[in-house]
């Protein structure tokens, strides 16, 4: 709109004033290099496995479904899709995103019932990466942590972080809770978790959006399933 109005208005004699070309905003993380501030929120860590696991299950906000319009399955999609006010950089409380998780009214909540409301633990760190400006960083640690596999400490908390909203709730896909020790023993067993989580081909990649688990992360996986999976 702006557009066309300097056109009609716009004095023959001015130059028309034409916006610089600007670089694709969003495509590629600044990648920080470990060791990892314990303050910072990093996207694509932190907070883009969230997202896609709770909001970018096929038939919702993933790019083929893409409800509403809204496709939250990577920064640029989250950021500079159709909706400008979903994320405001620095303004949480501003953020459509945090306004309709926290919505009270159930036509409105998202996710929608029969899911769950989110976790408060997952909406203020989704809401502390707006307050930092909701950046597209990446930090990964230097070292990979090889000593740590235990069900607890790392294969749970890496299950909740990039699975559990699709394979948790009422509604699990494939049927699958991931974060039942038991339901795991079966999924490595008989559903190929392994492998779905390596990306092999012919088998359909989970998480199926987003960058995928890292290396170290596929790492402790398969040491915890060489070690007999123990639920520790
Ligand atoms: C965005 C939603 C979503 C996320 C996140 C997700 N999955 Fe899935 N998963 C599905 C759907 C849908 C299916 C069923 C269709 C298929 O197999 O592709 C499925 C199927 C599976 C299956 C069964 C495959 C089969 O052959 O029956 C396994 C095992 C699995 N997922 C493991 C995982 C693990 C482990 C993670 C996290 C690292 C994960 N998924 C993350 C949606 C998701």
């Amino acid at each position: 709109m702006g557009f066309v109005a300097l056109v009609l208005t716009g004095c023959v004699h001015d130059p028309l004033y034409m916006p610089e070309p600007q670089p694709v905003p969003g495509g590629e993380p600044t990648v920080v290099e470990g060791p990892c501030d314990p303050e910072t929120v990093y996207f694509q860590e932190d907070v883009l496995p969230l997202i896609i696991s709770n909001c970018a299950q096929s038939g919702c906000h993933d790019a083929a479904s893409a409800e509403d319009g809204i496709v939250l399955e990577s920064f640029s999609s989250i950021l500079y899709g159709d909706d400008n006010d979903l994320v405001v950089p620095g303004q949480p409380g501003e953020s459509e995103l945090i306004e309709v998780i926290l919505e009270t009214d159930p036509d409105k909540v998202m996710p929608p019932p029969p899911a769950e409301p989110l976790d408060p633990a997952i909406v203020d760190l989704i809401a502390e990466w707006i307050a930092q400006g909701a950046l597209n960083l990446s930090c990964e640690e230097a070292e990979c942590d090889t000593t740590d596999y235990s069900w607890s400490g790392r294969i749970l908390p890496l299950f909740e972080l990039n699975c559990a909203g699709c394979h948790g709730g009422a509604e699990p896909d494939a049927g699958l809770i991931i974060t039942e020790h038991s339901q795991v023993l079966t999924a490595v067993a008989y559903l190929s978790l392994l492998e779905h989580v390596q990306q092999l081909d012919g088998y359909s990649p989970m998480p199926p959006t987003g960058p995928g688990l890292d290396s170290c992360e596929v790492a402790a996986i398969e040491s915890w399933i060489a070690d007999g999976m123990p639920e520790n």
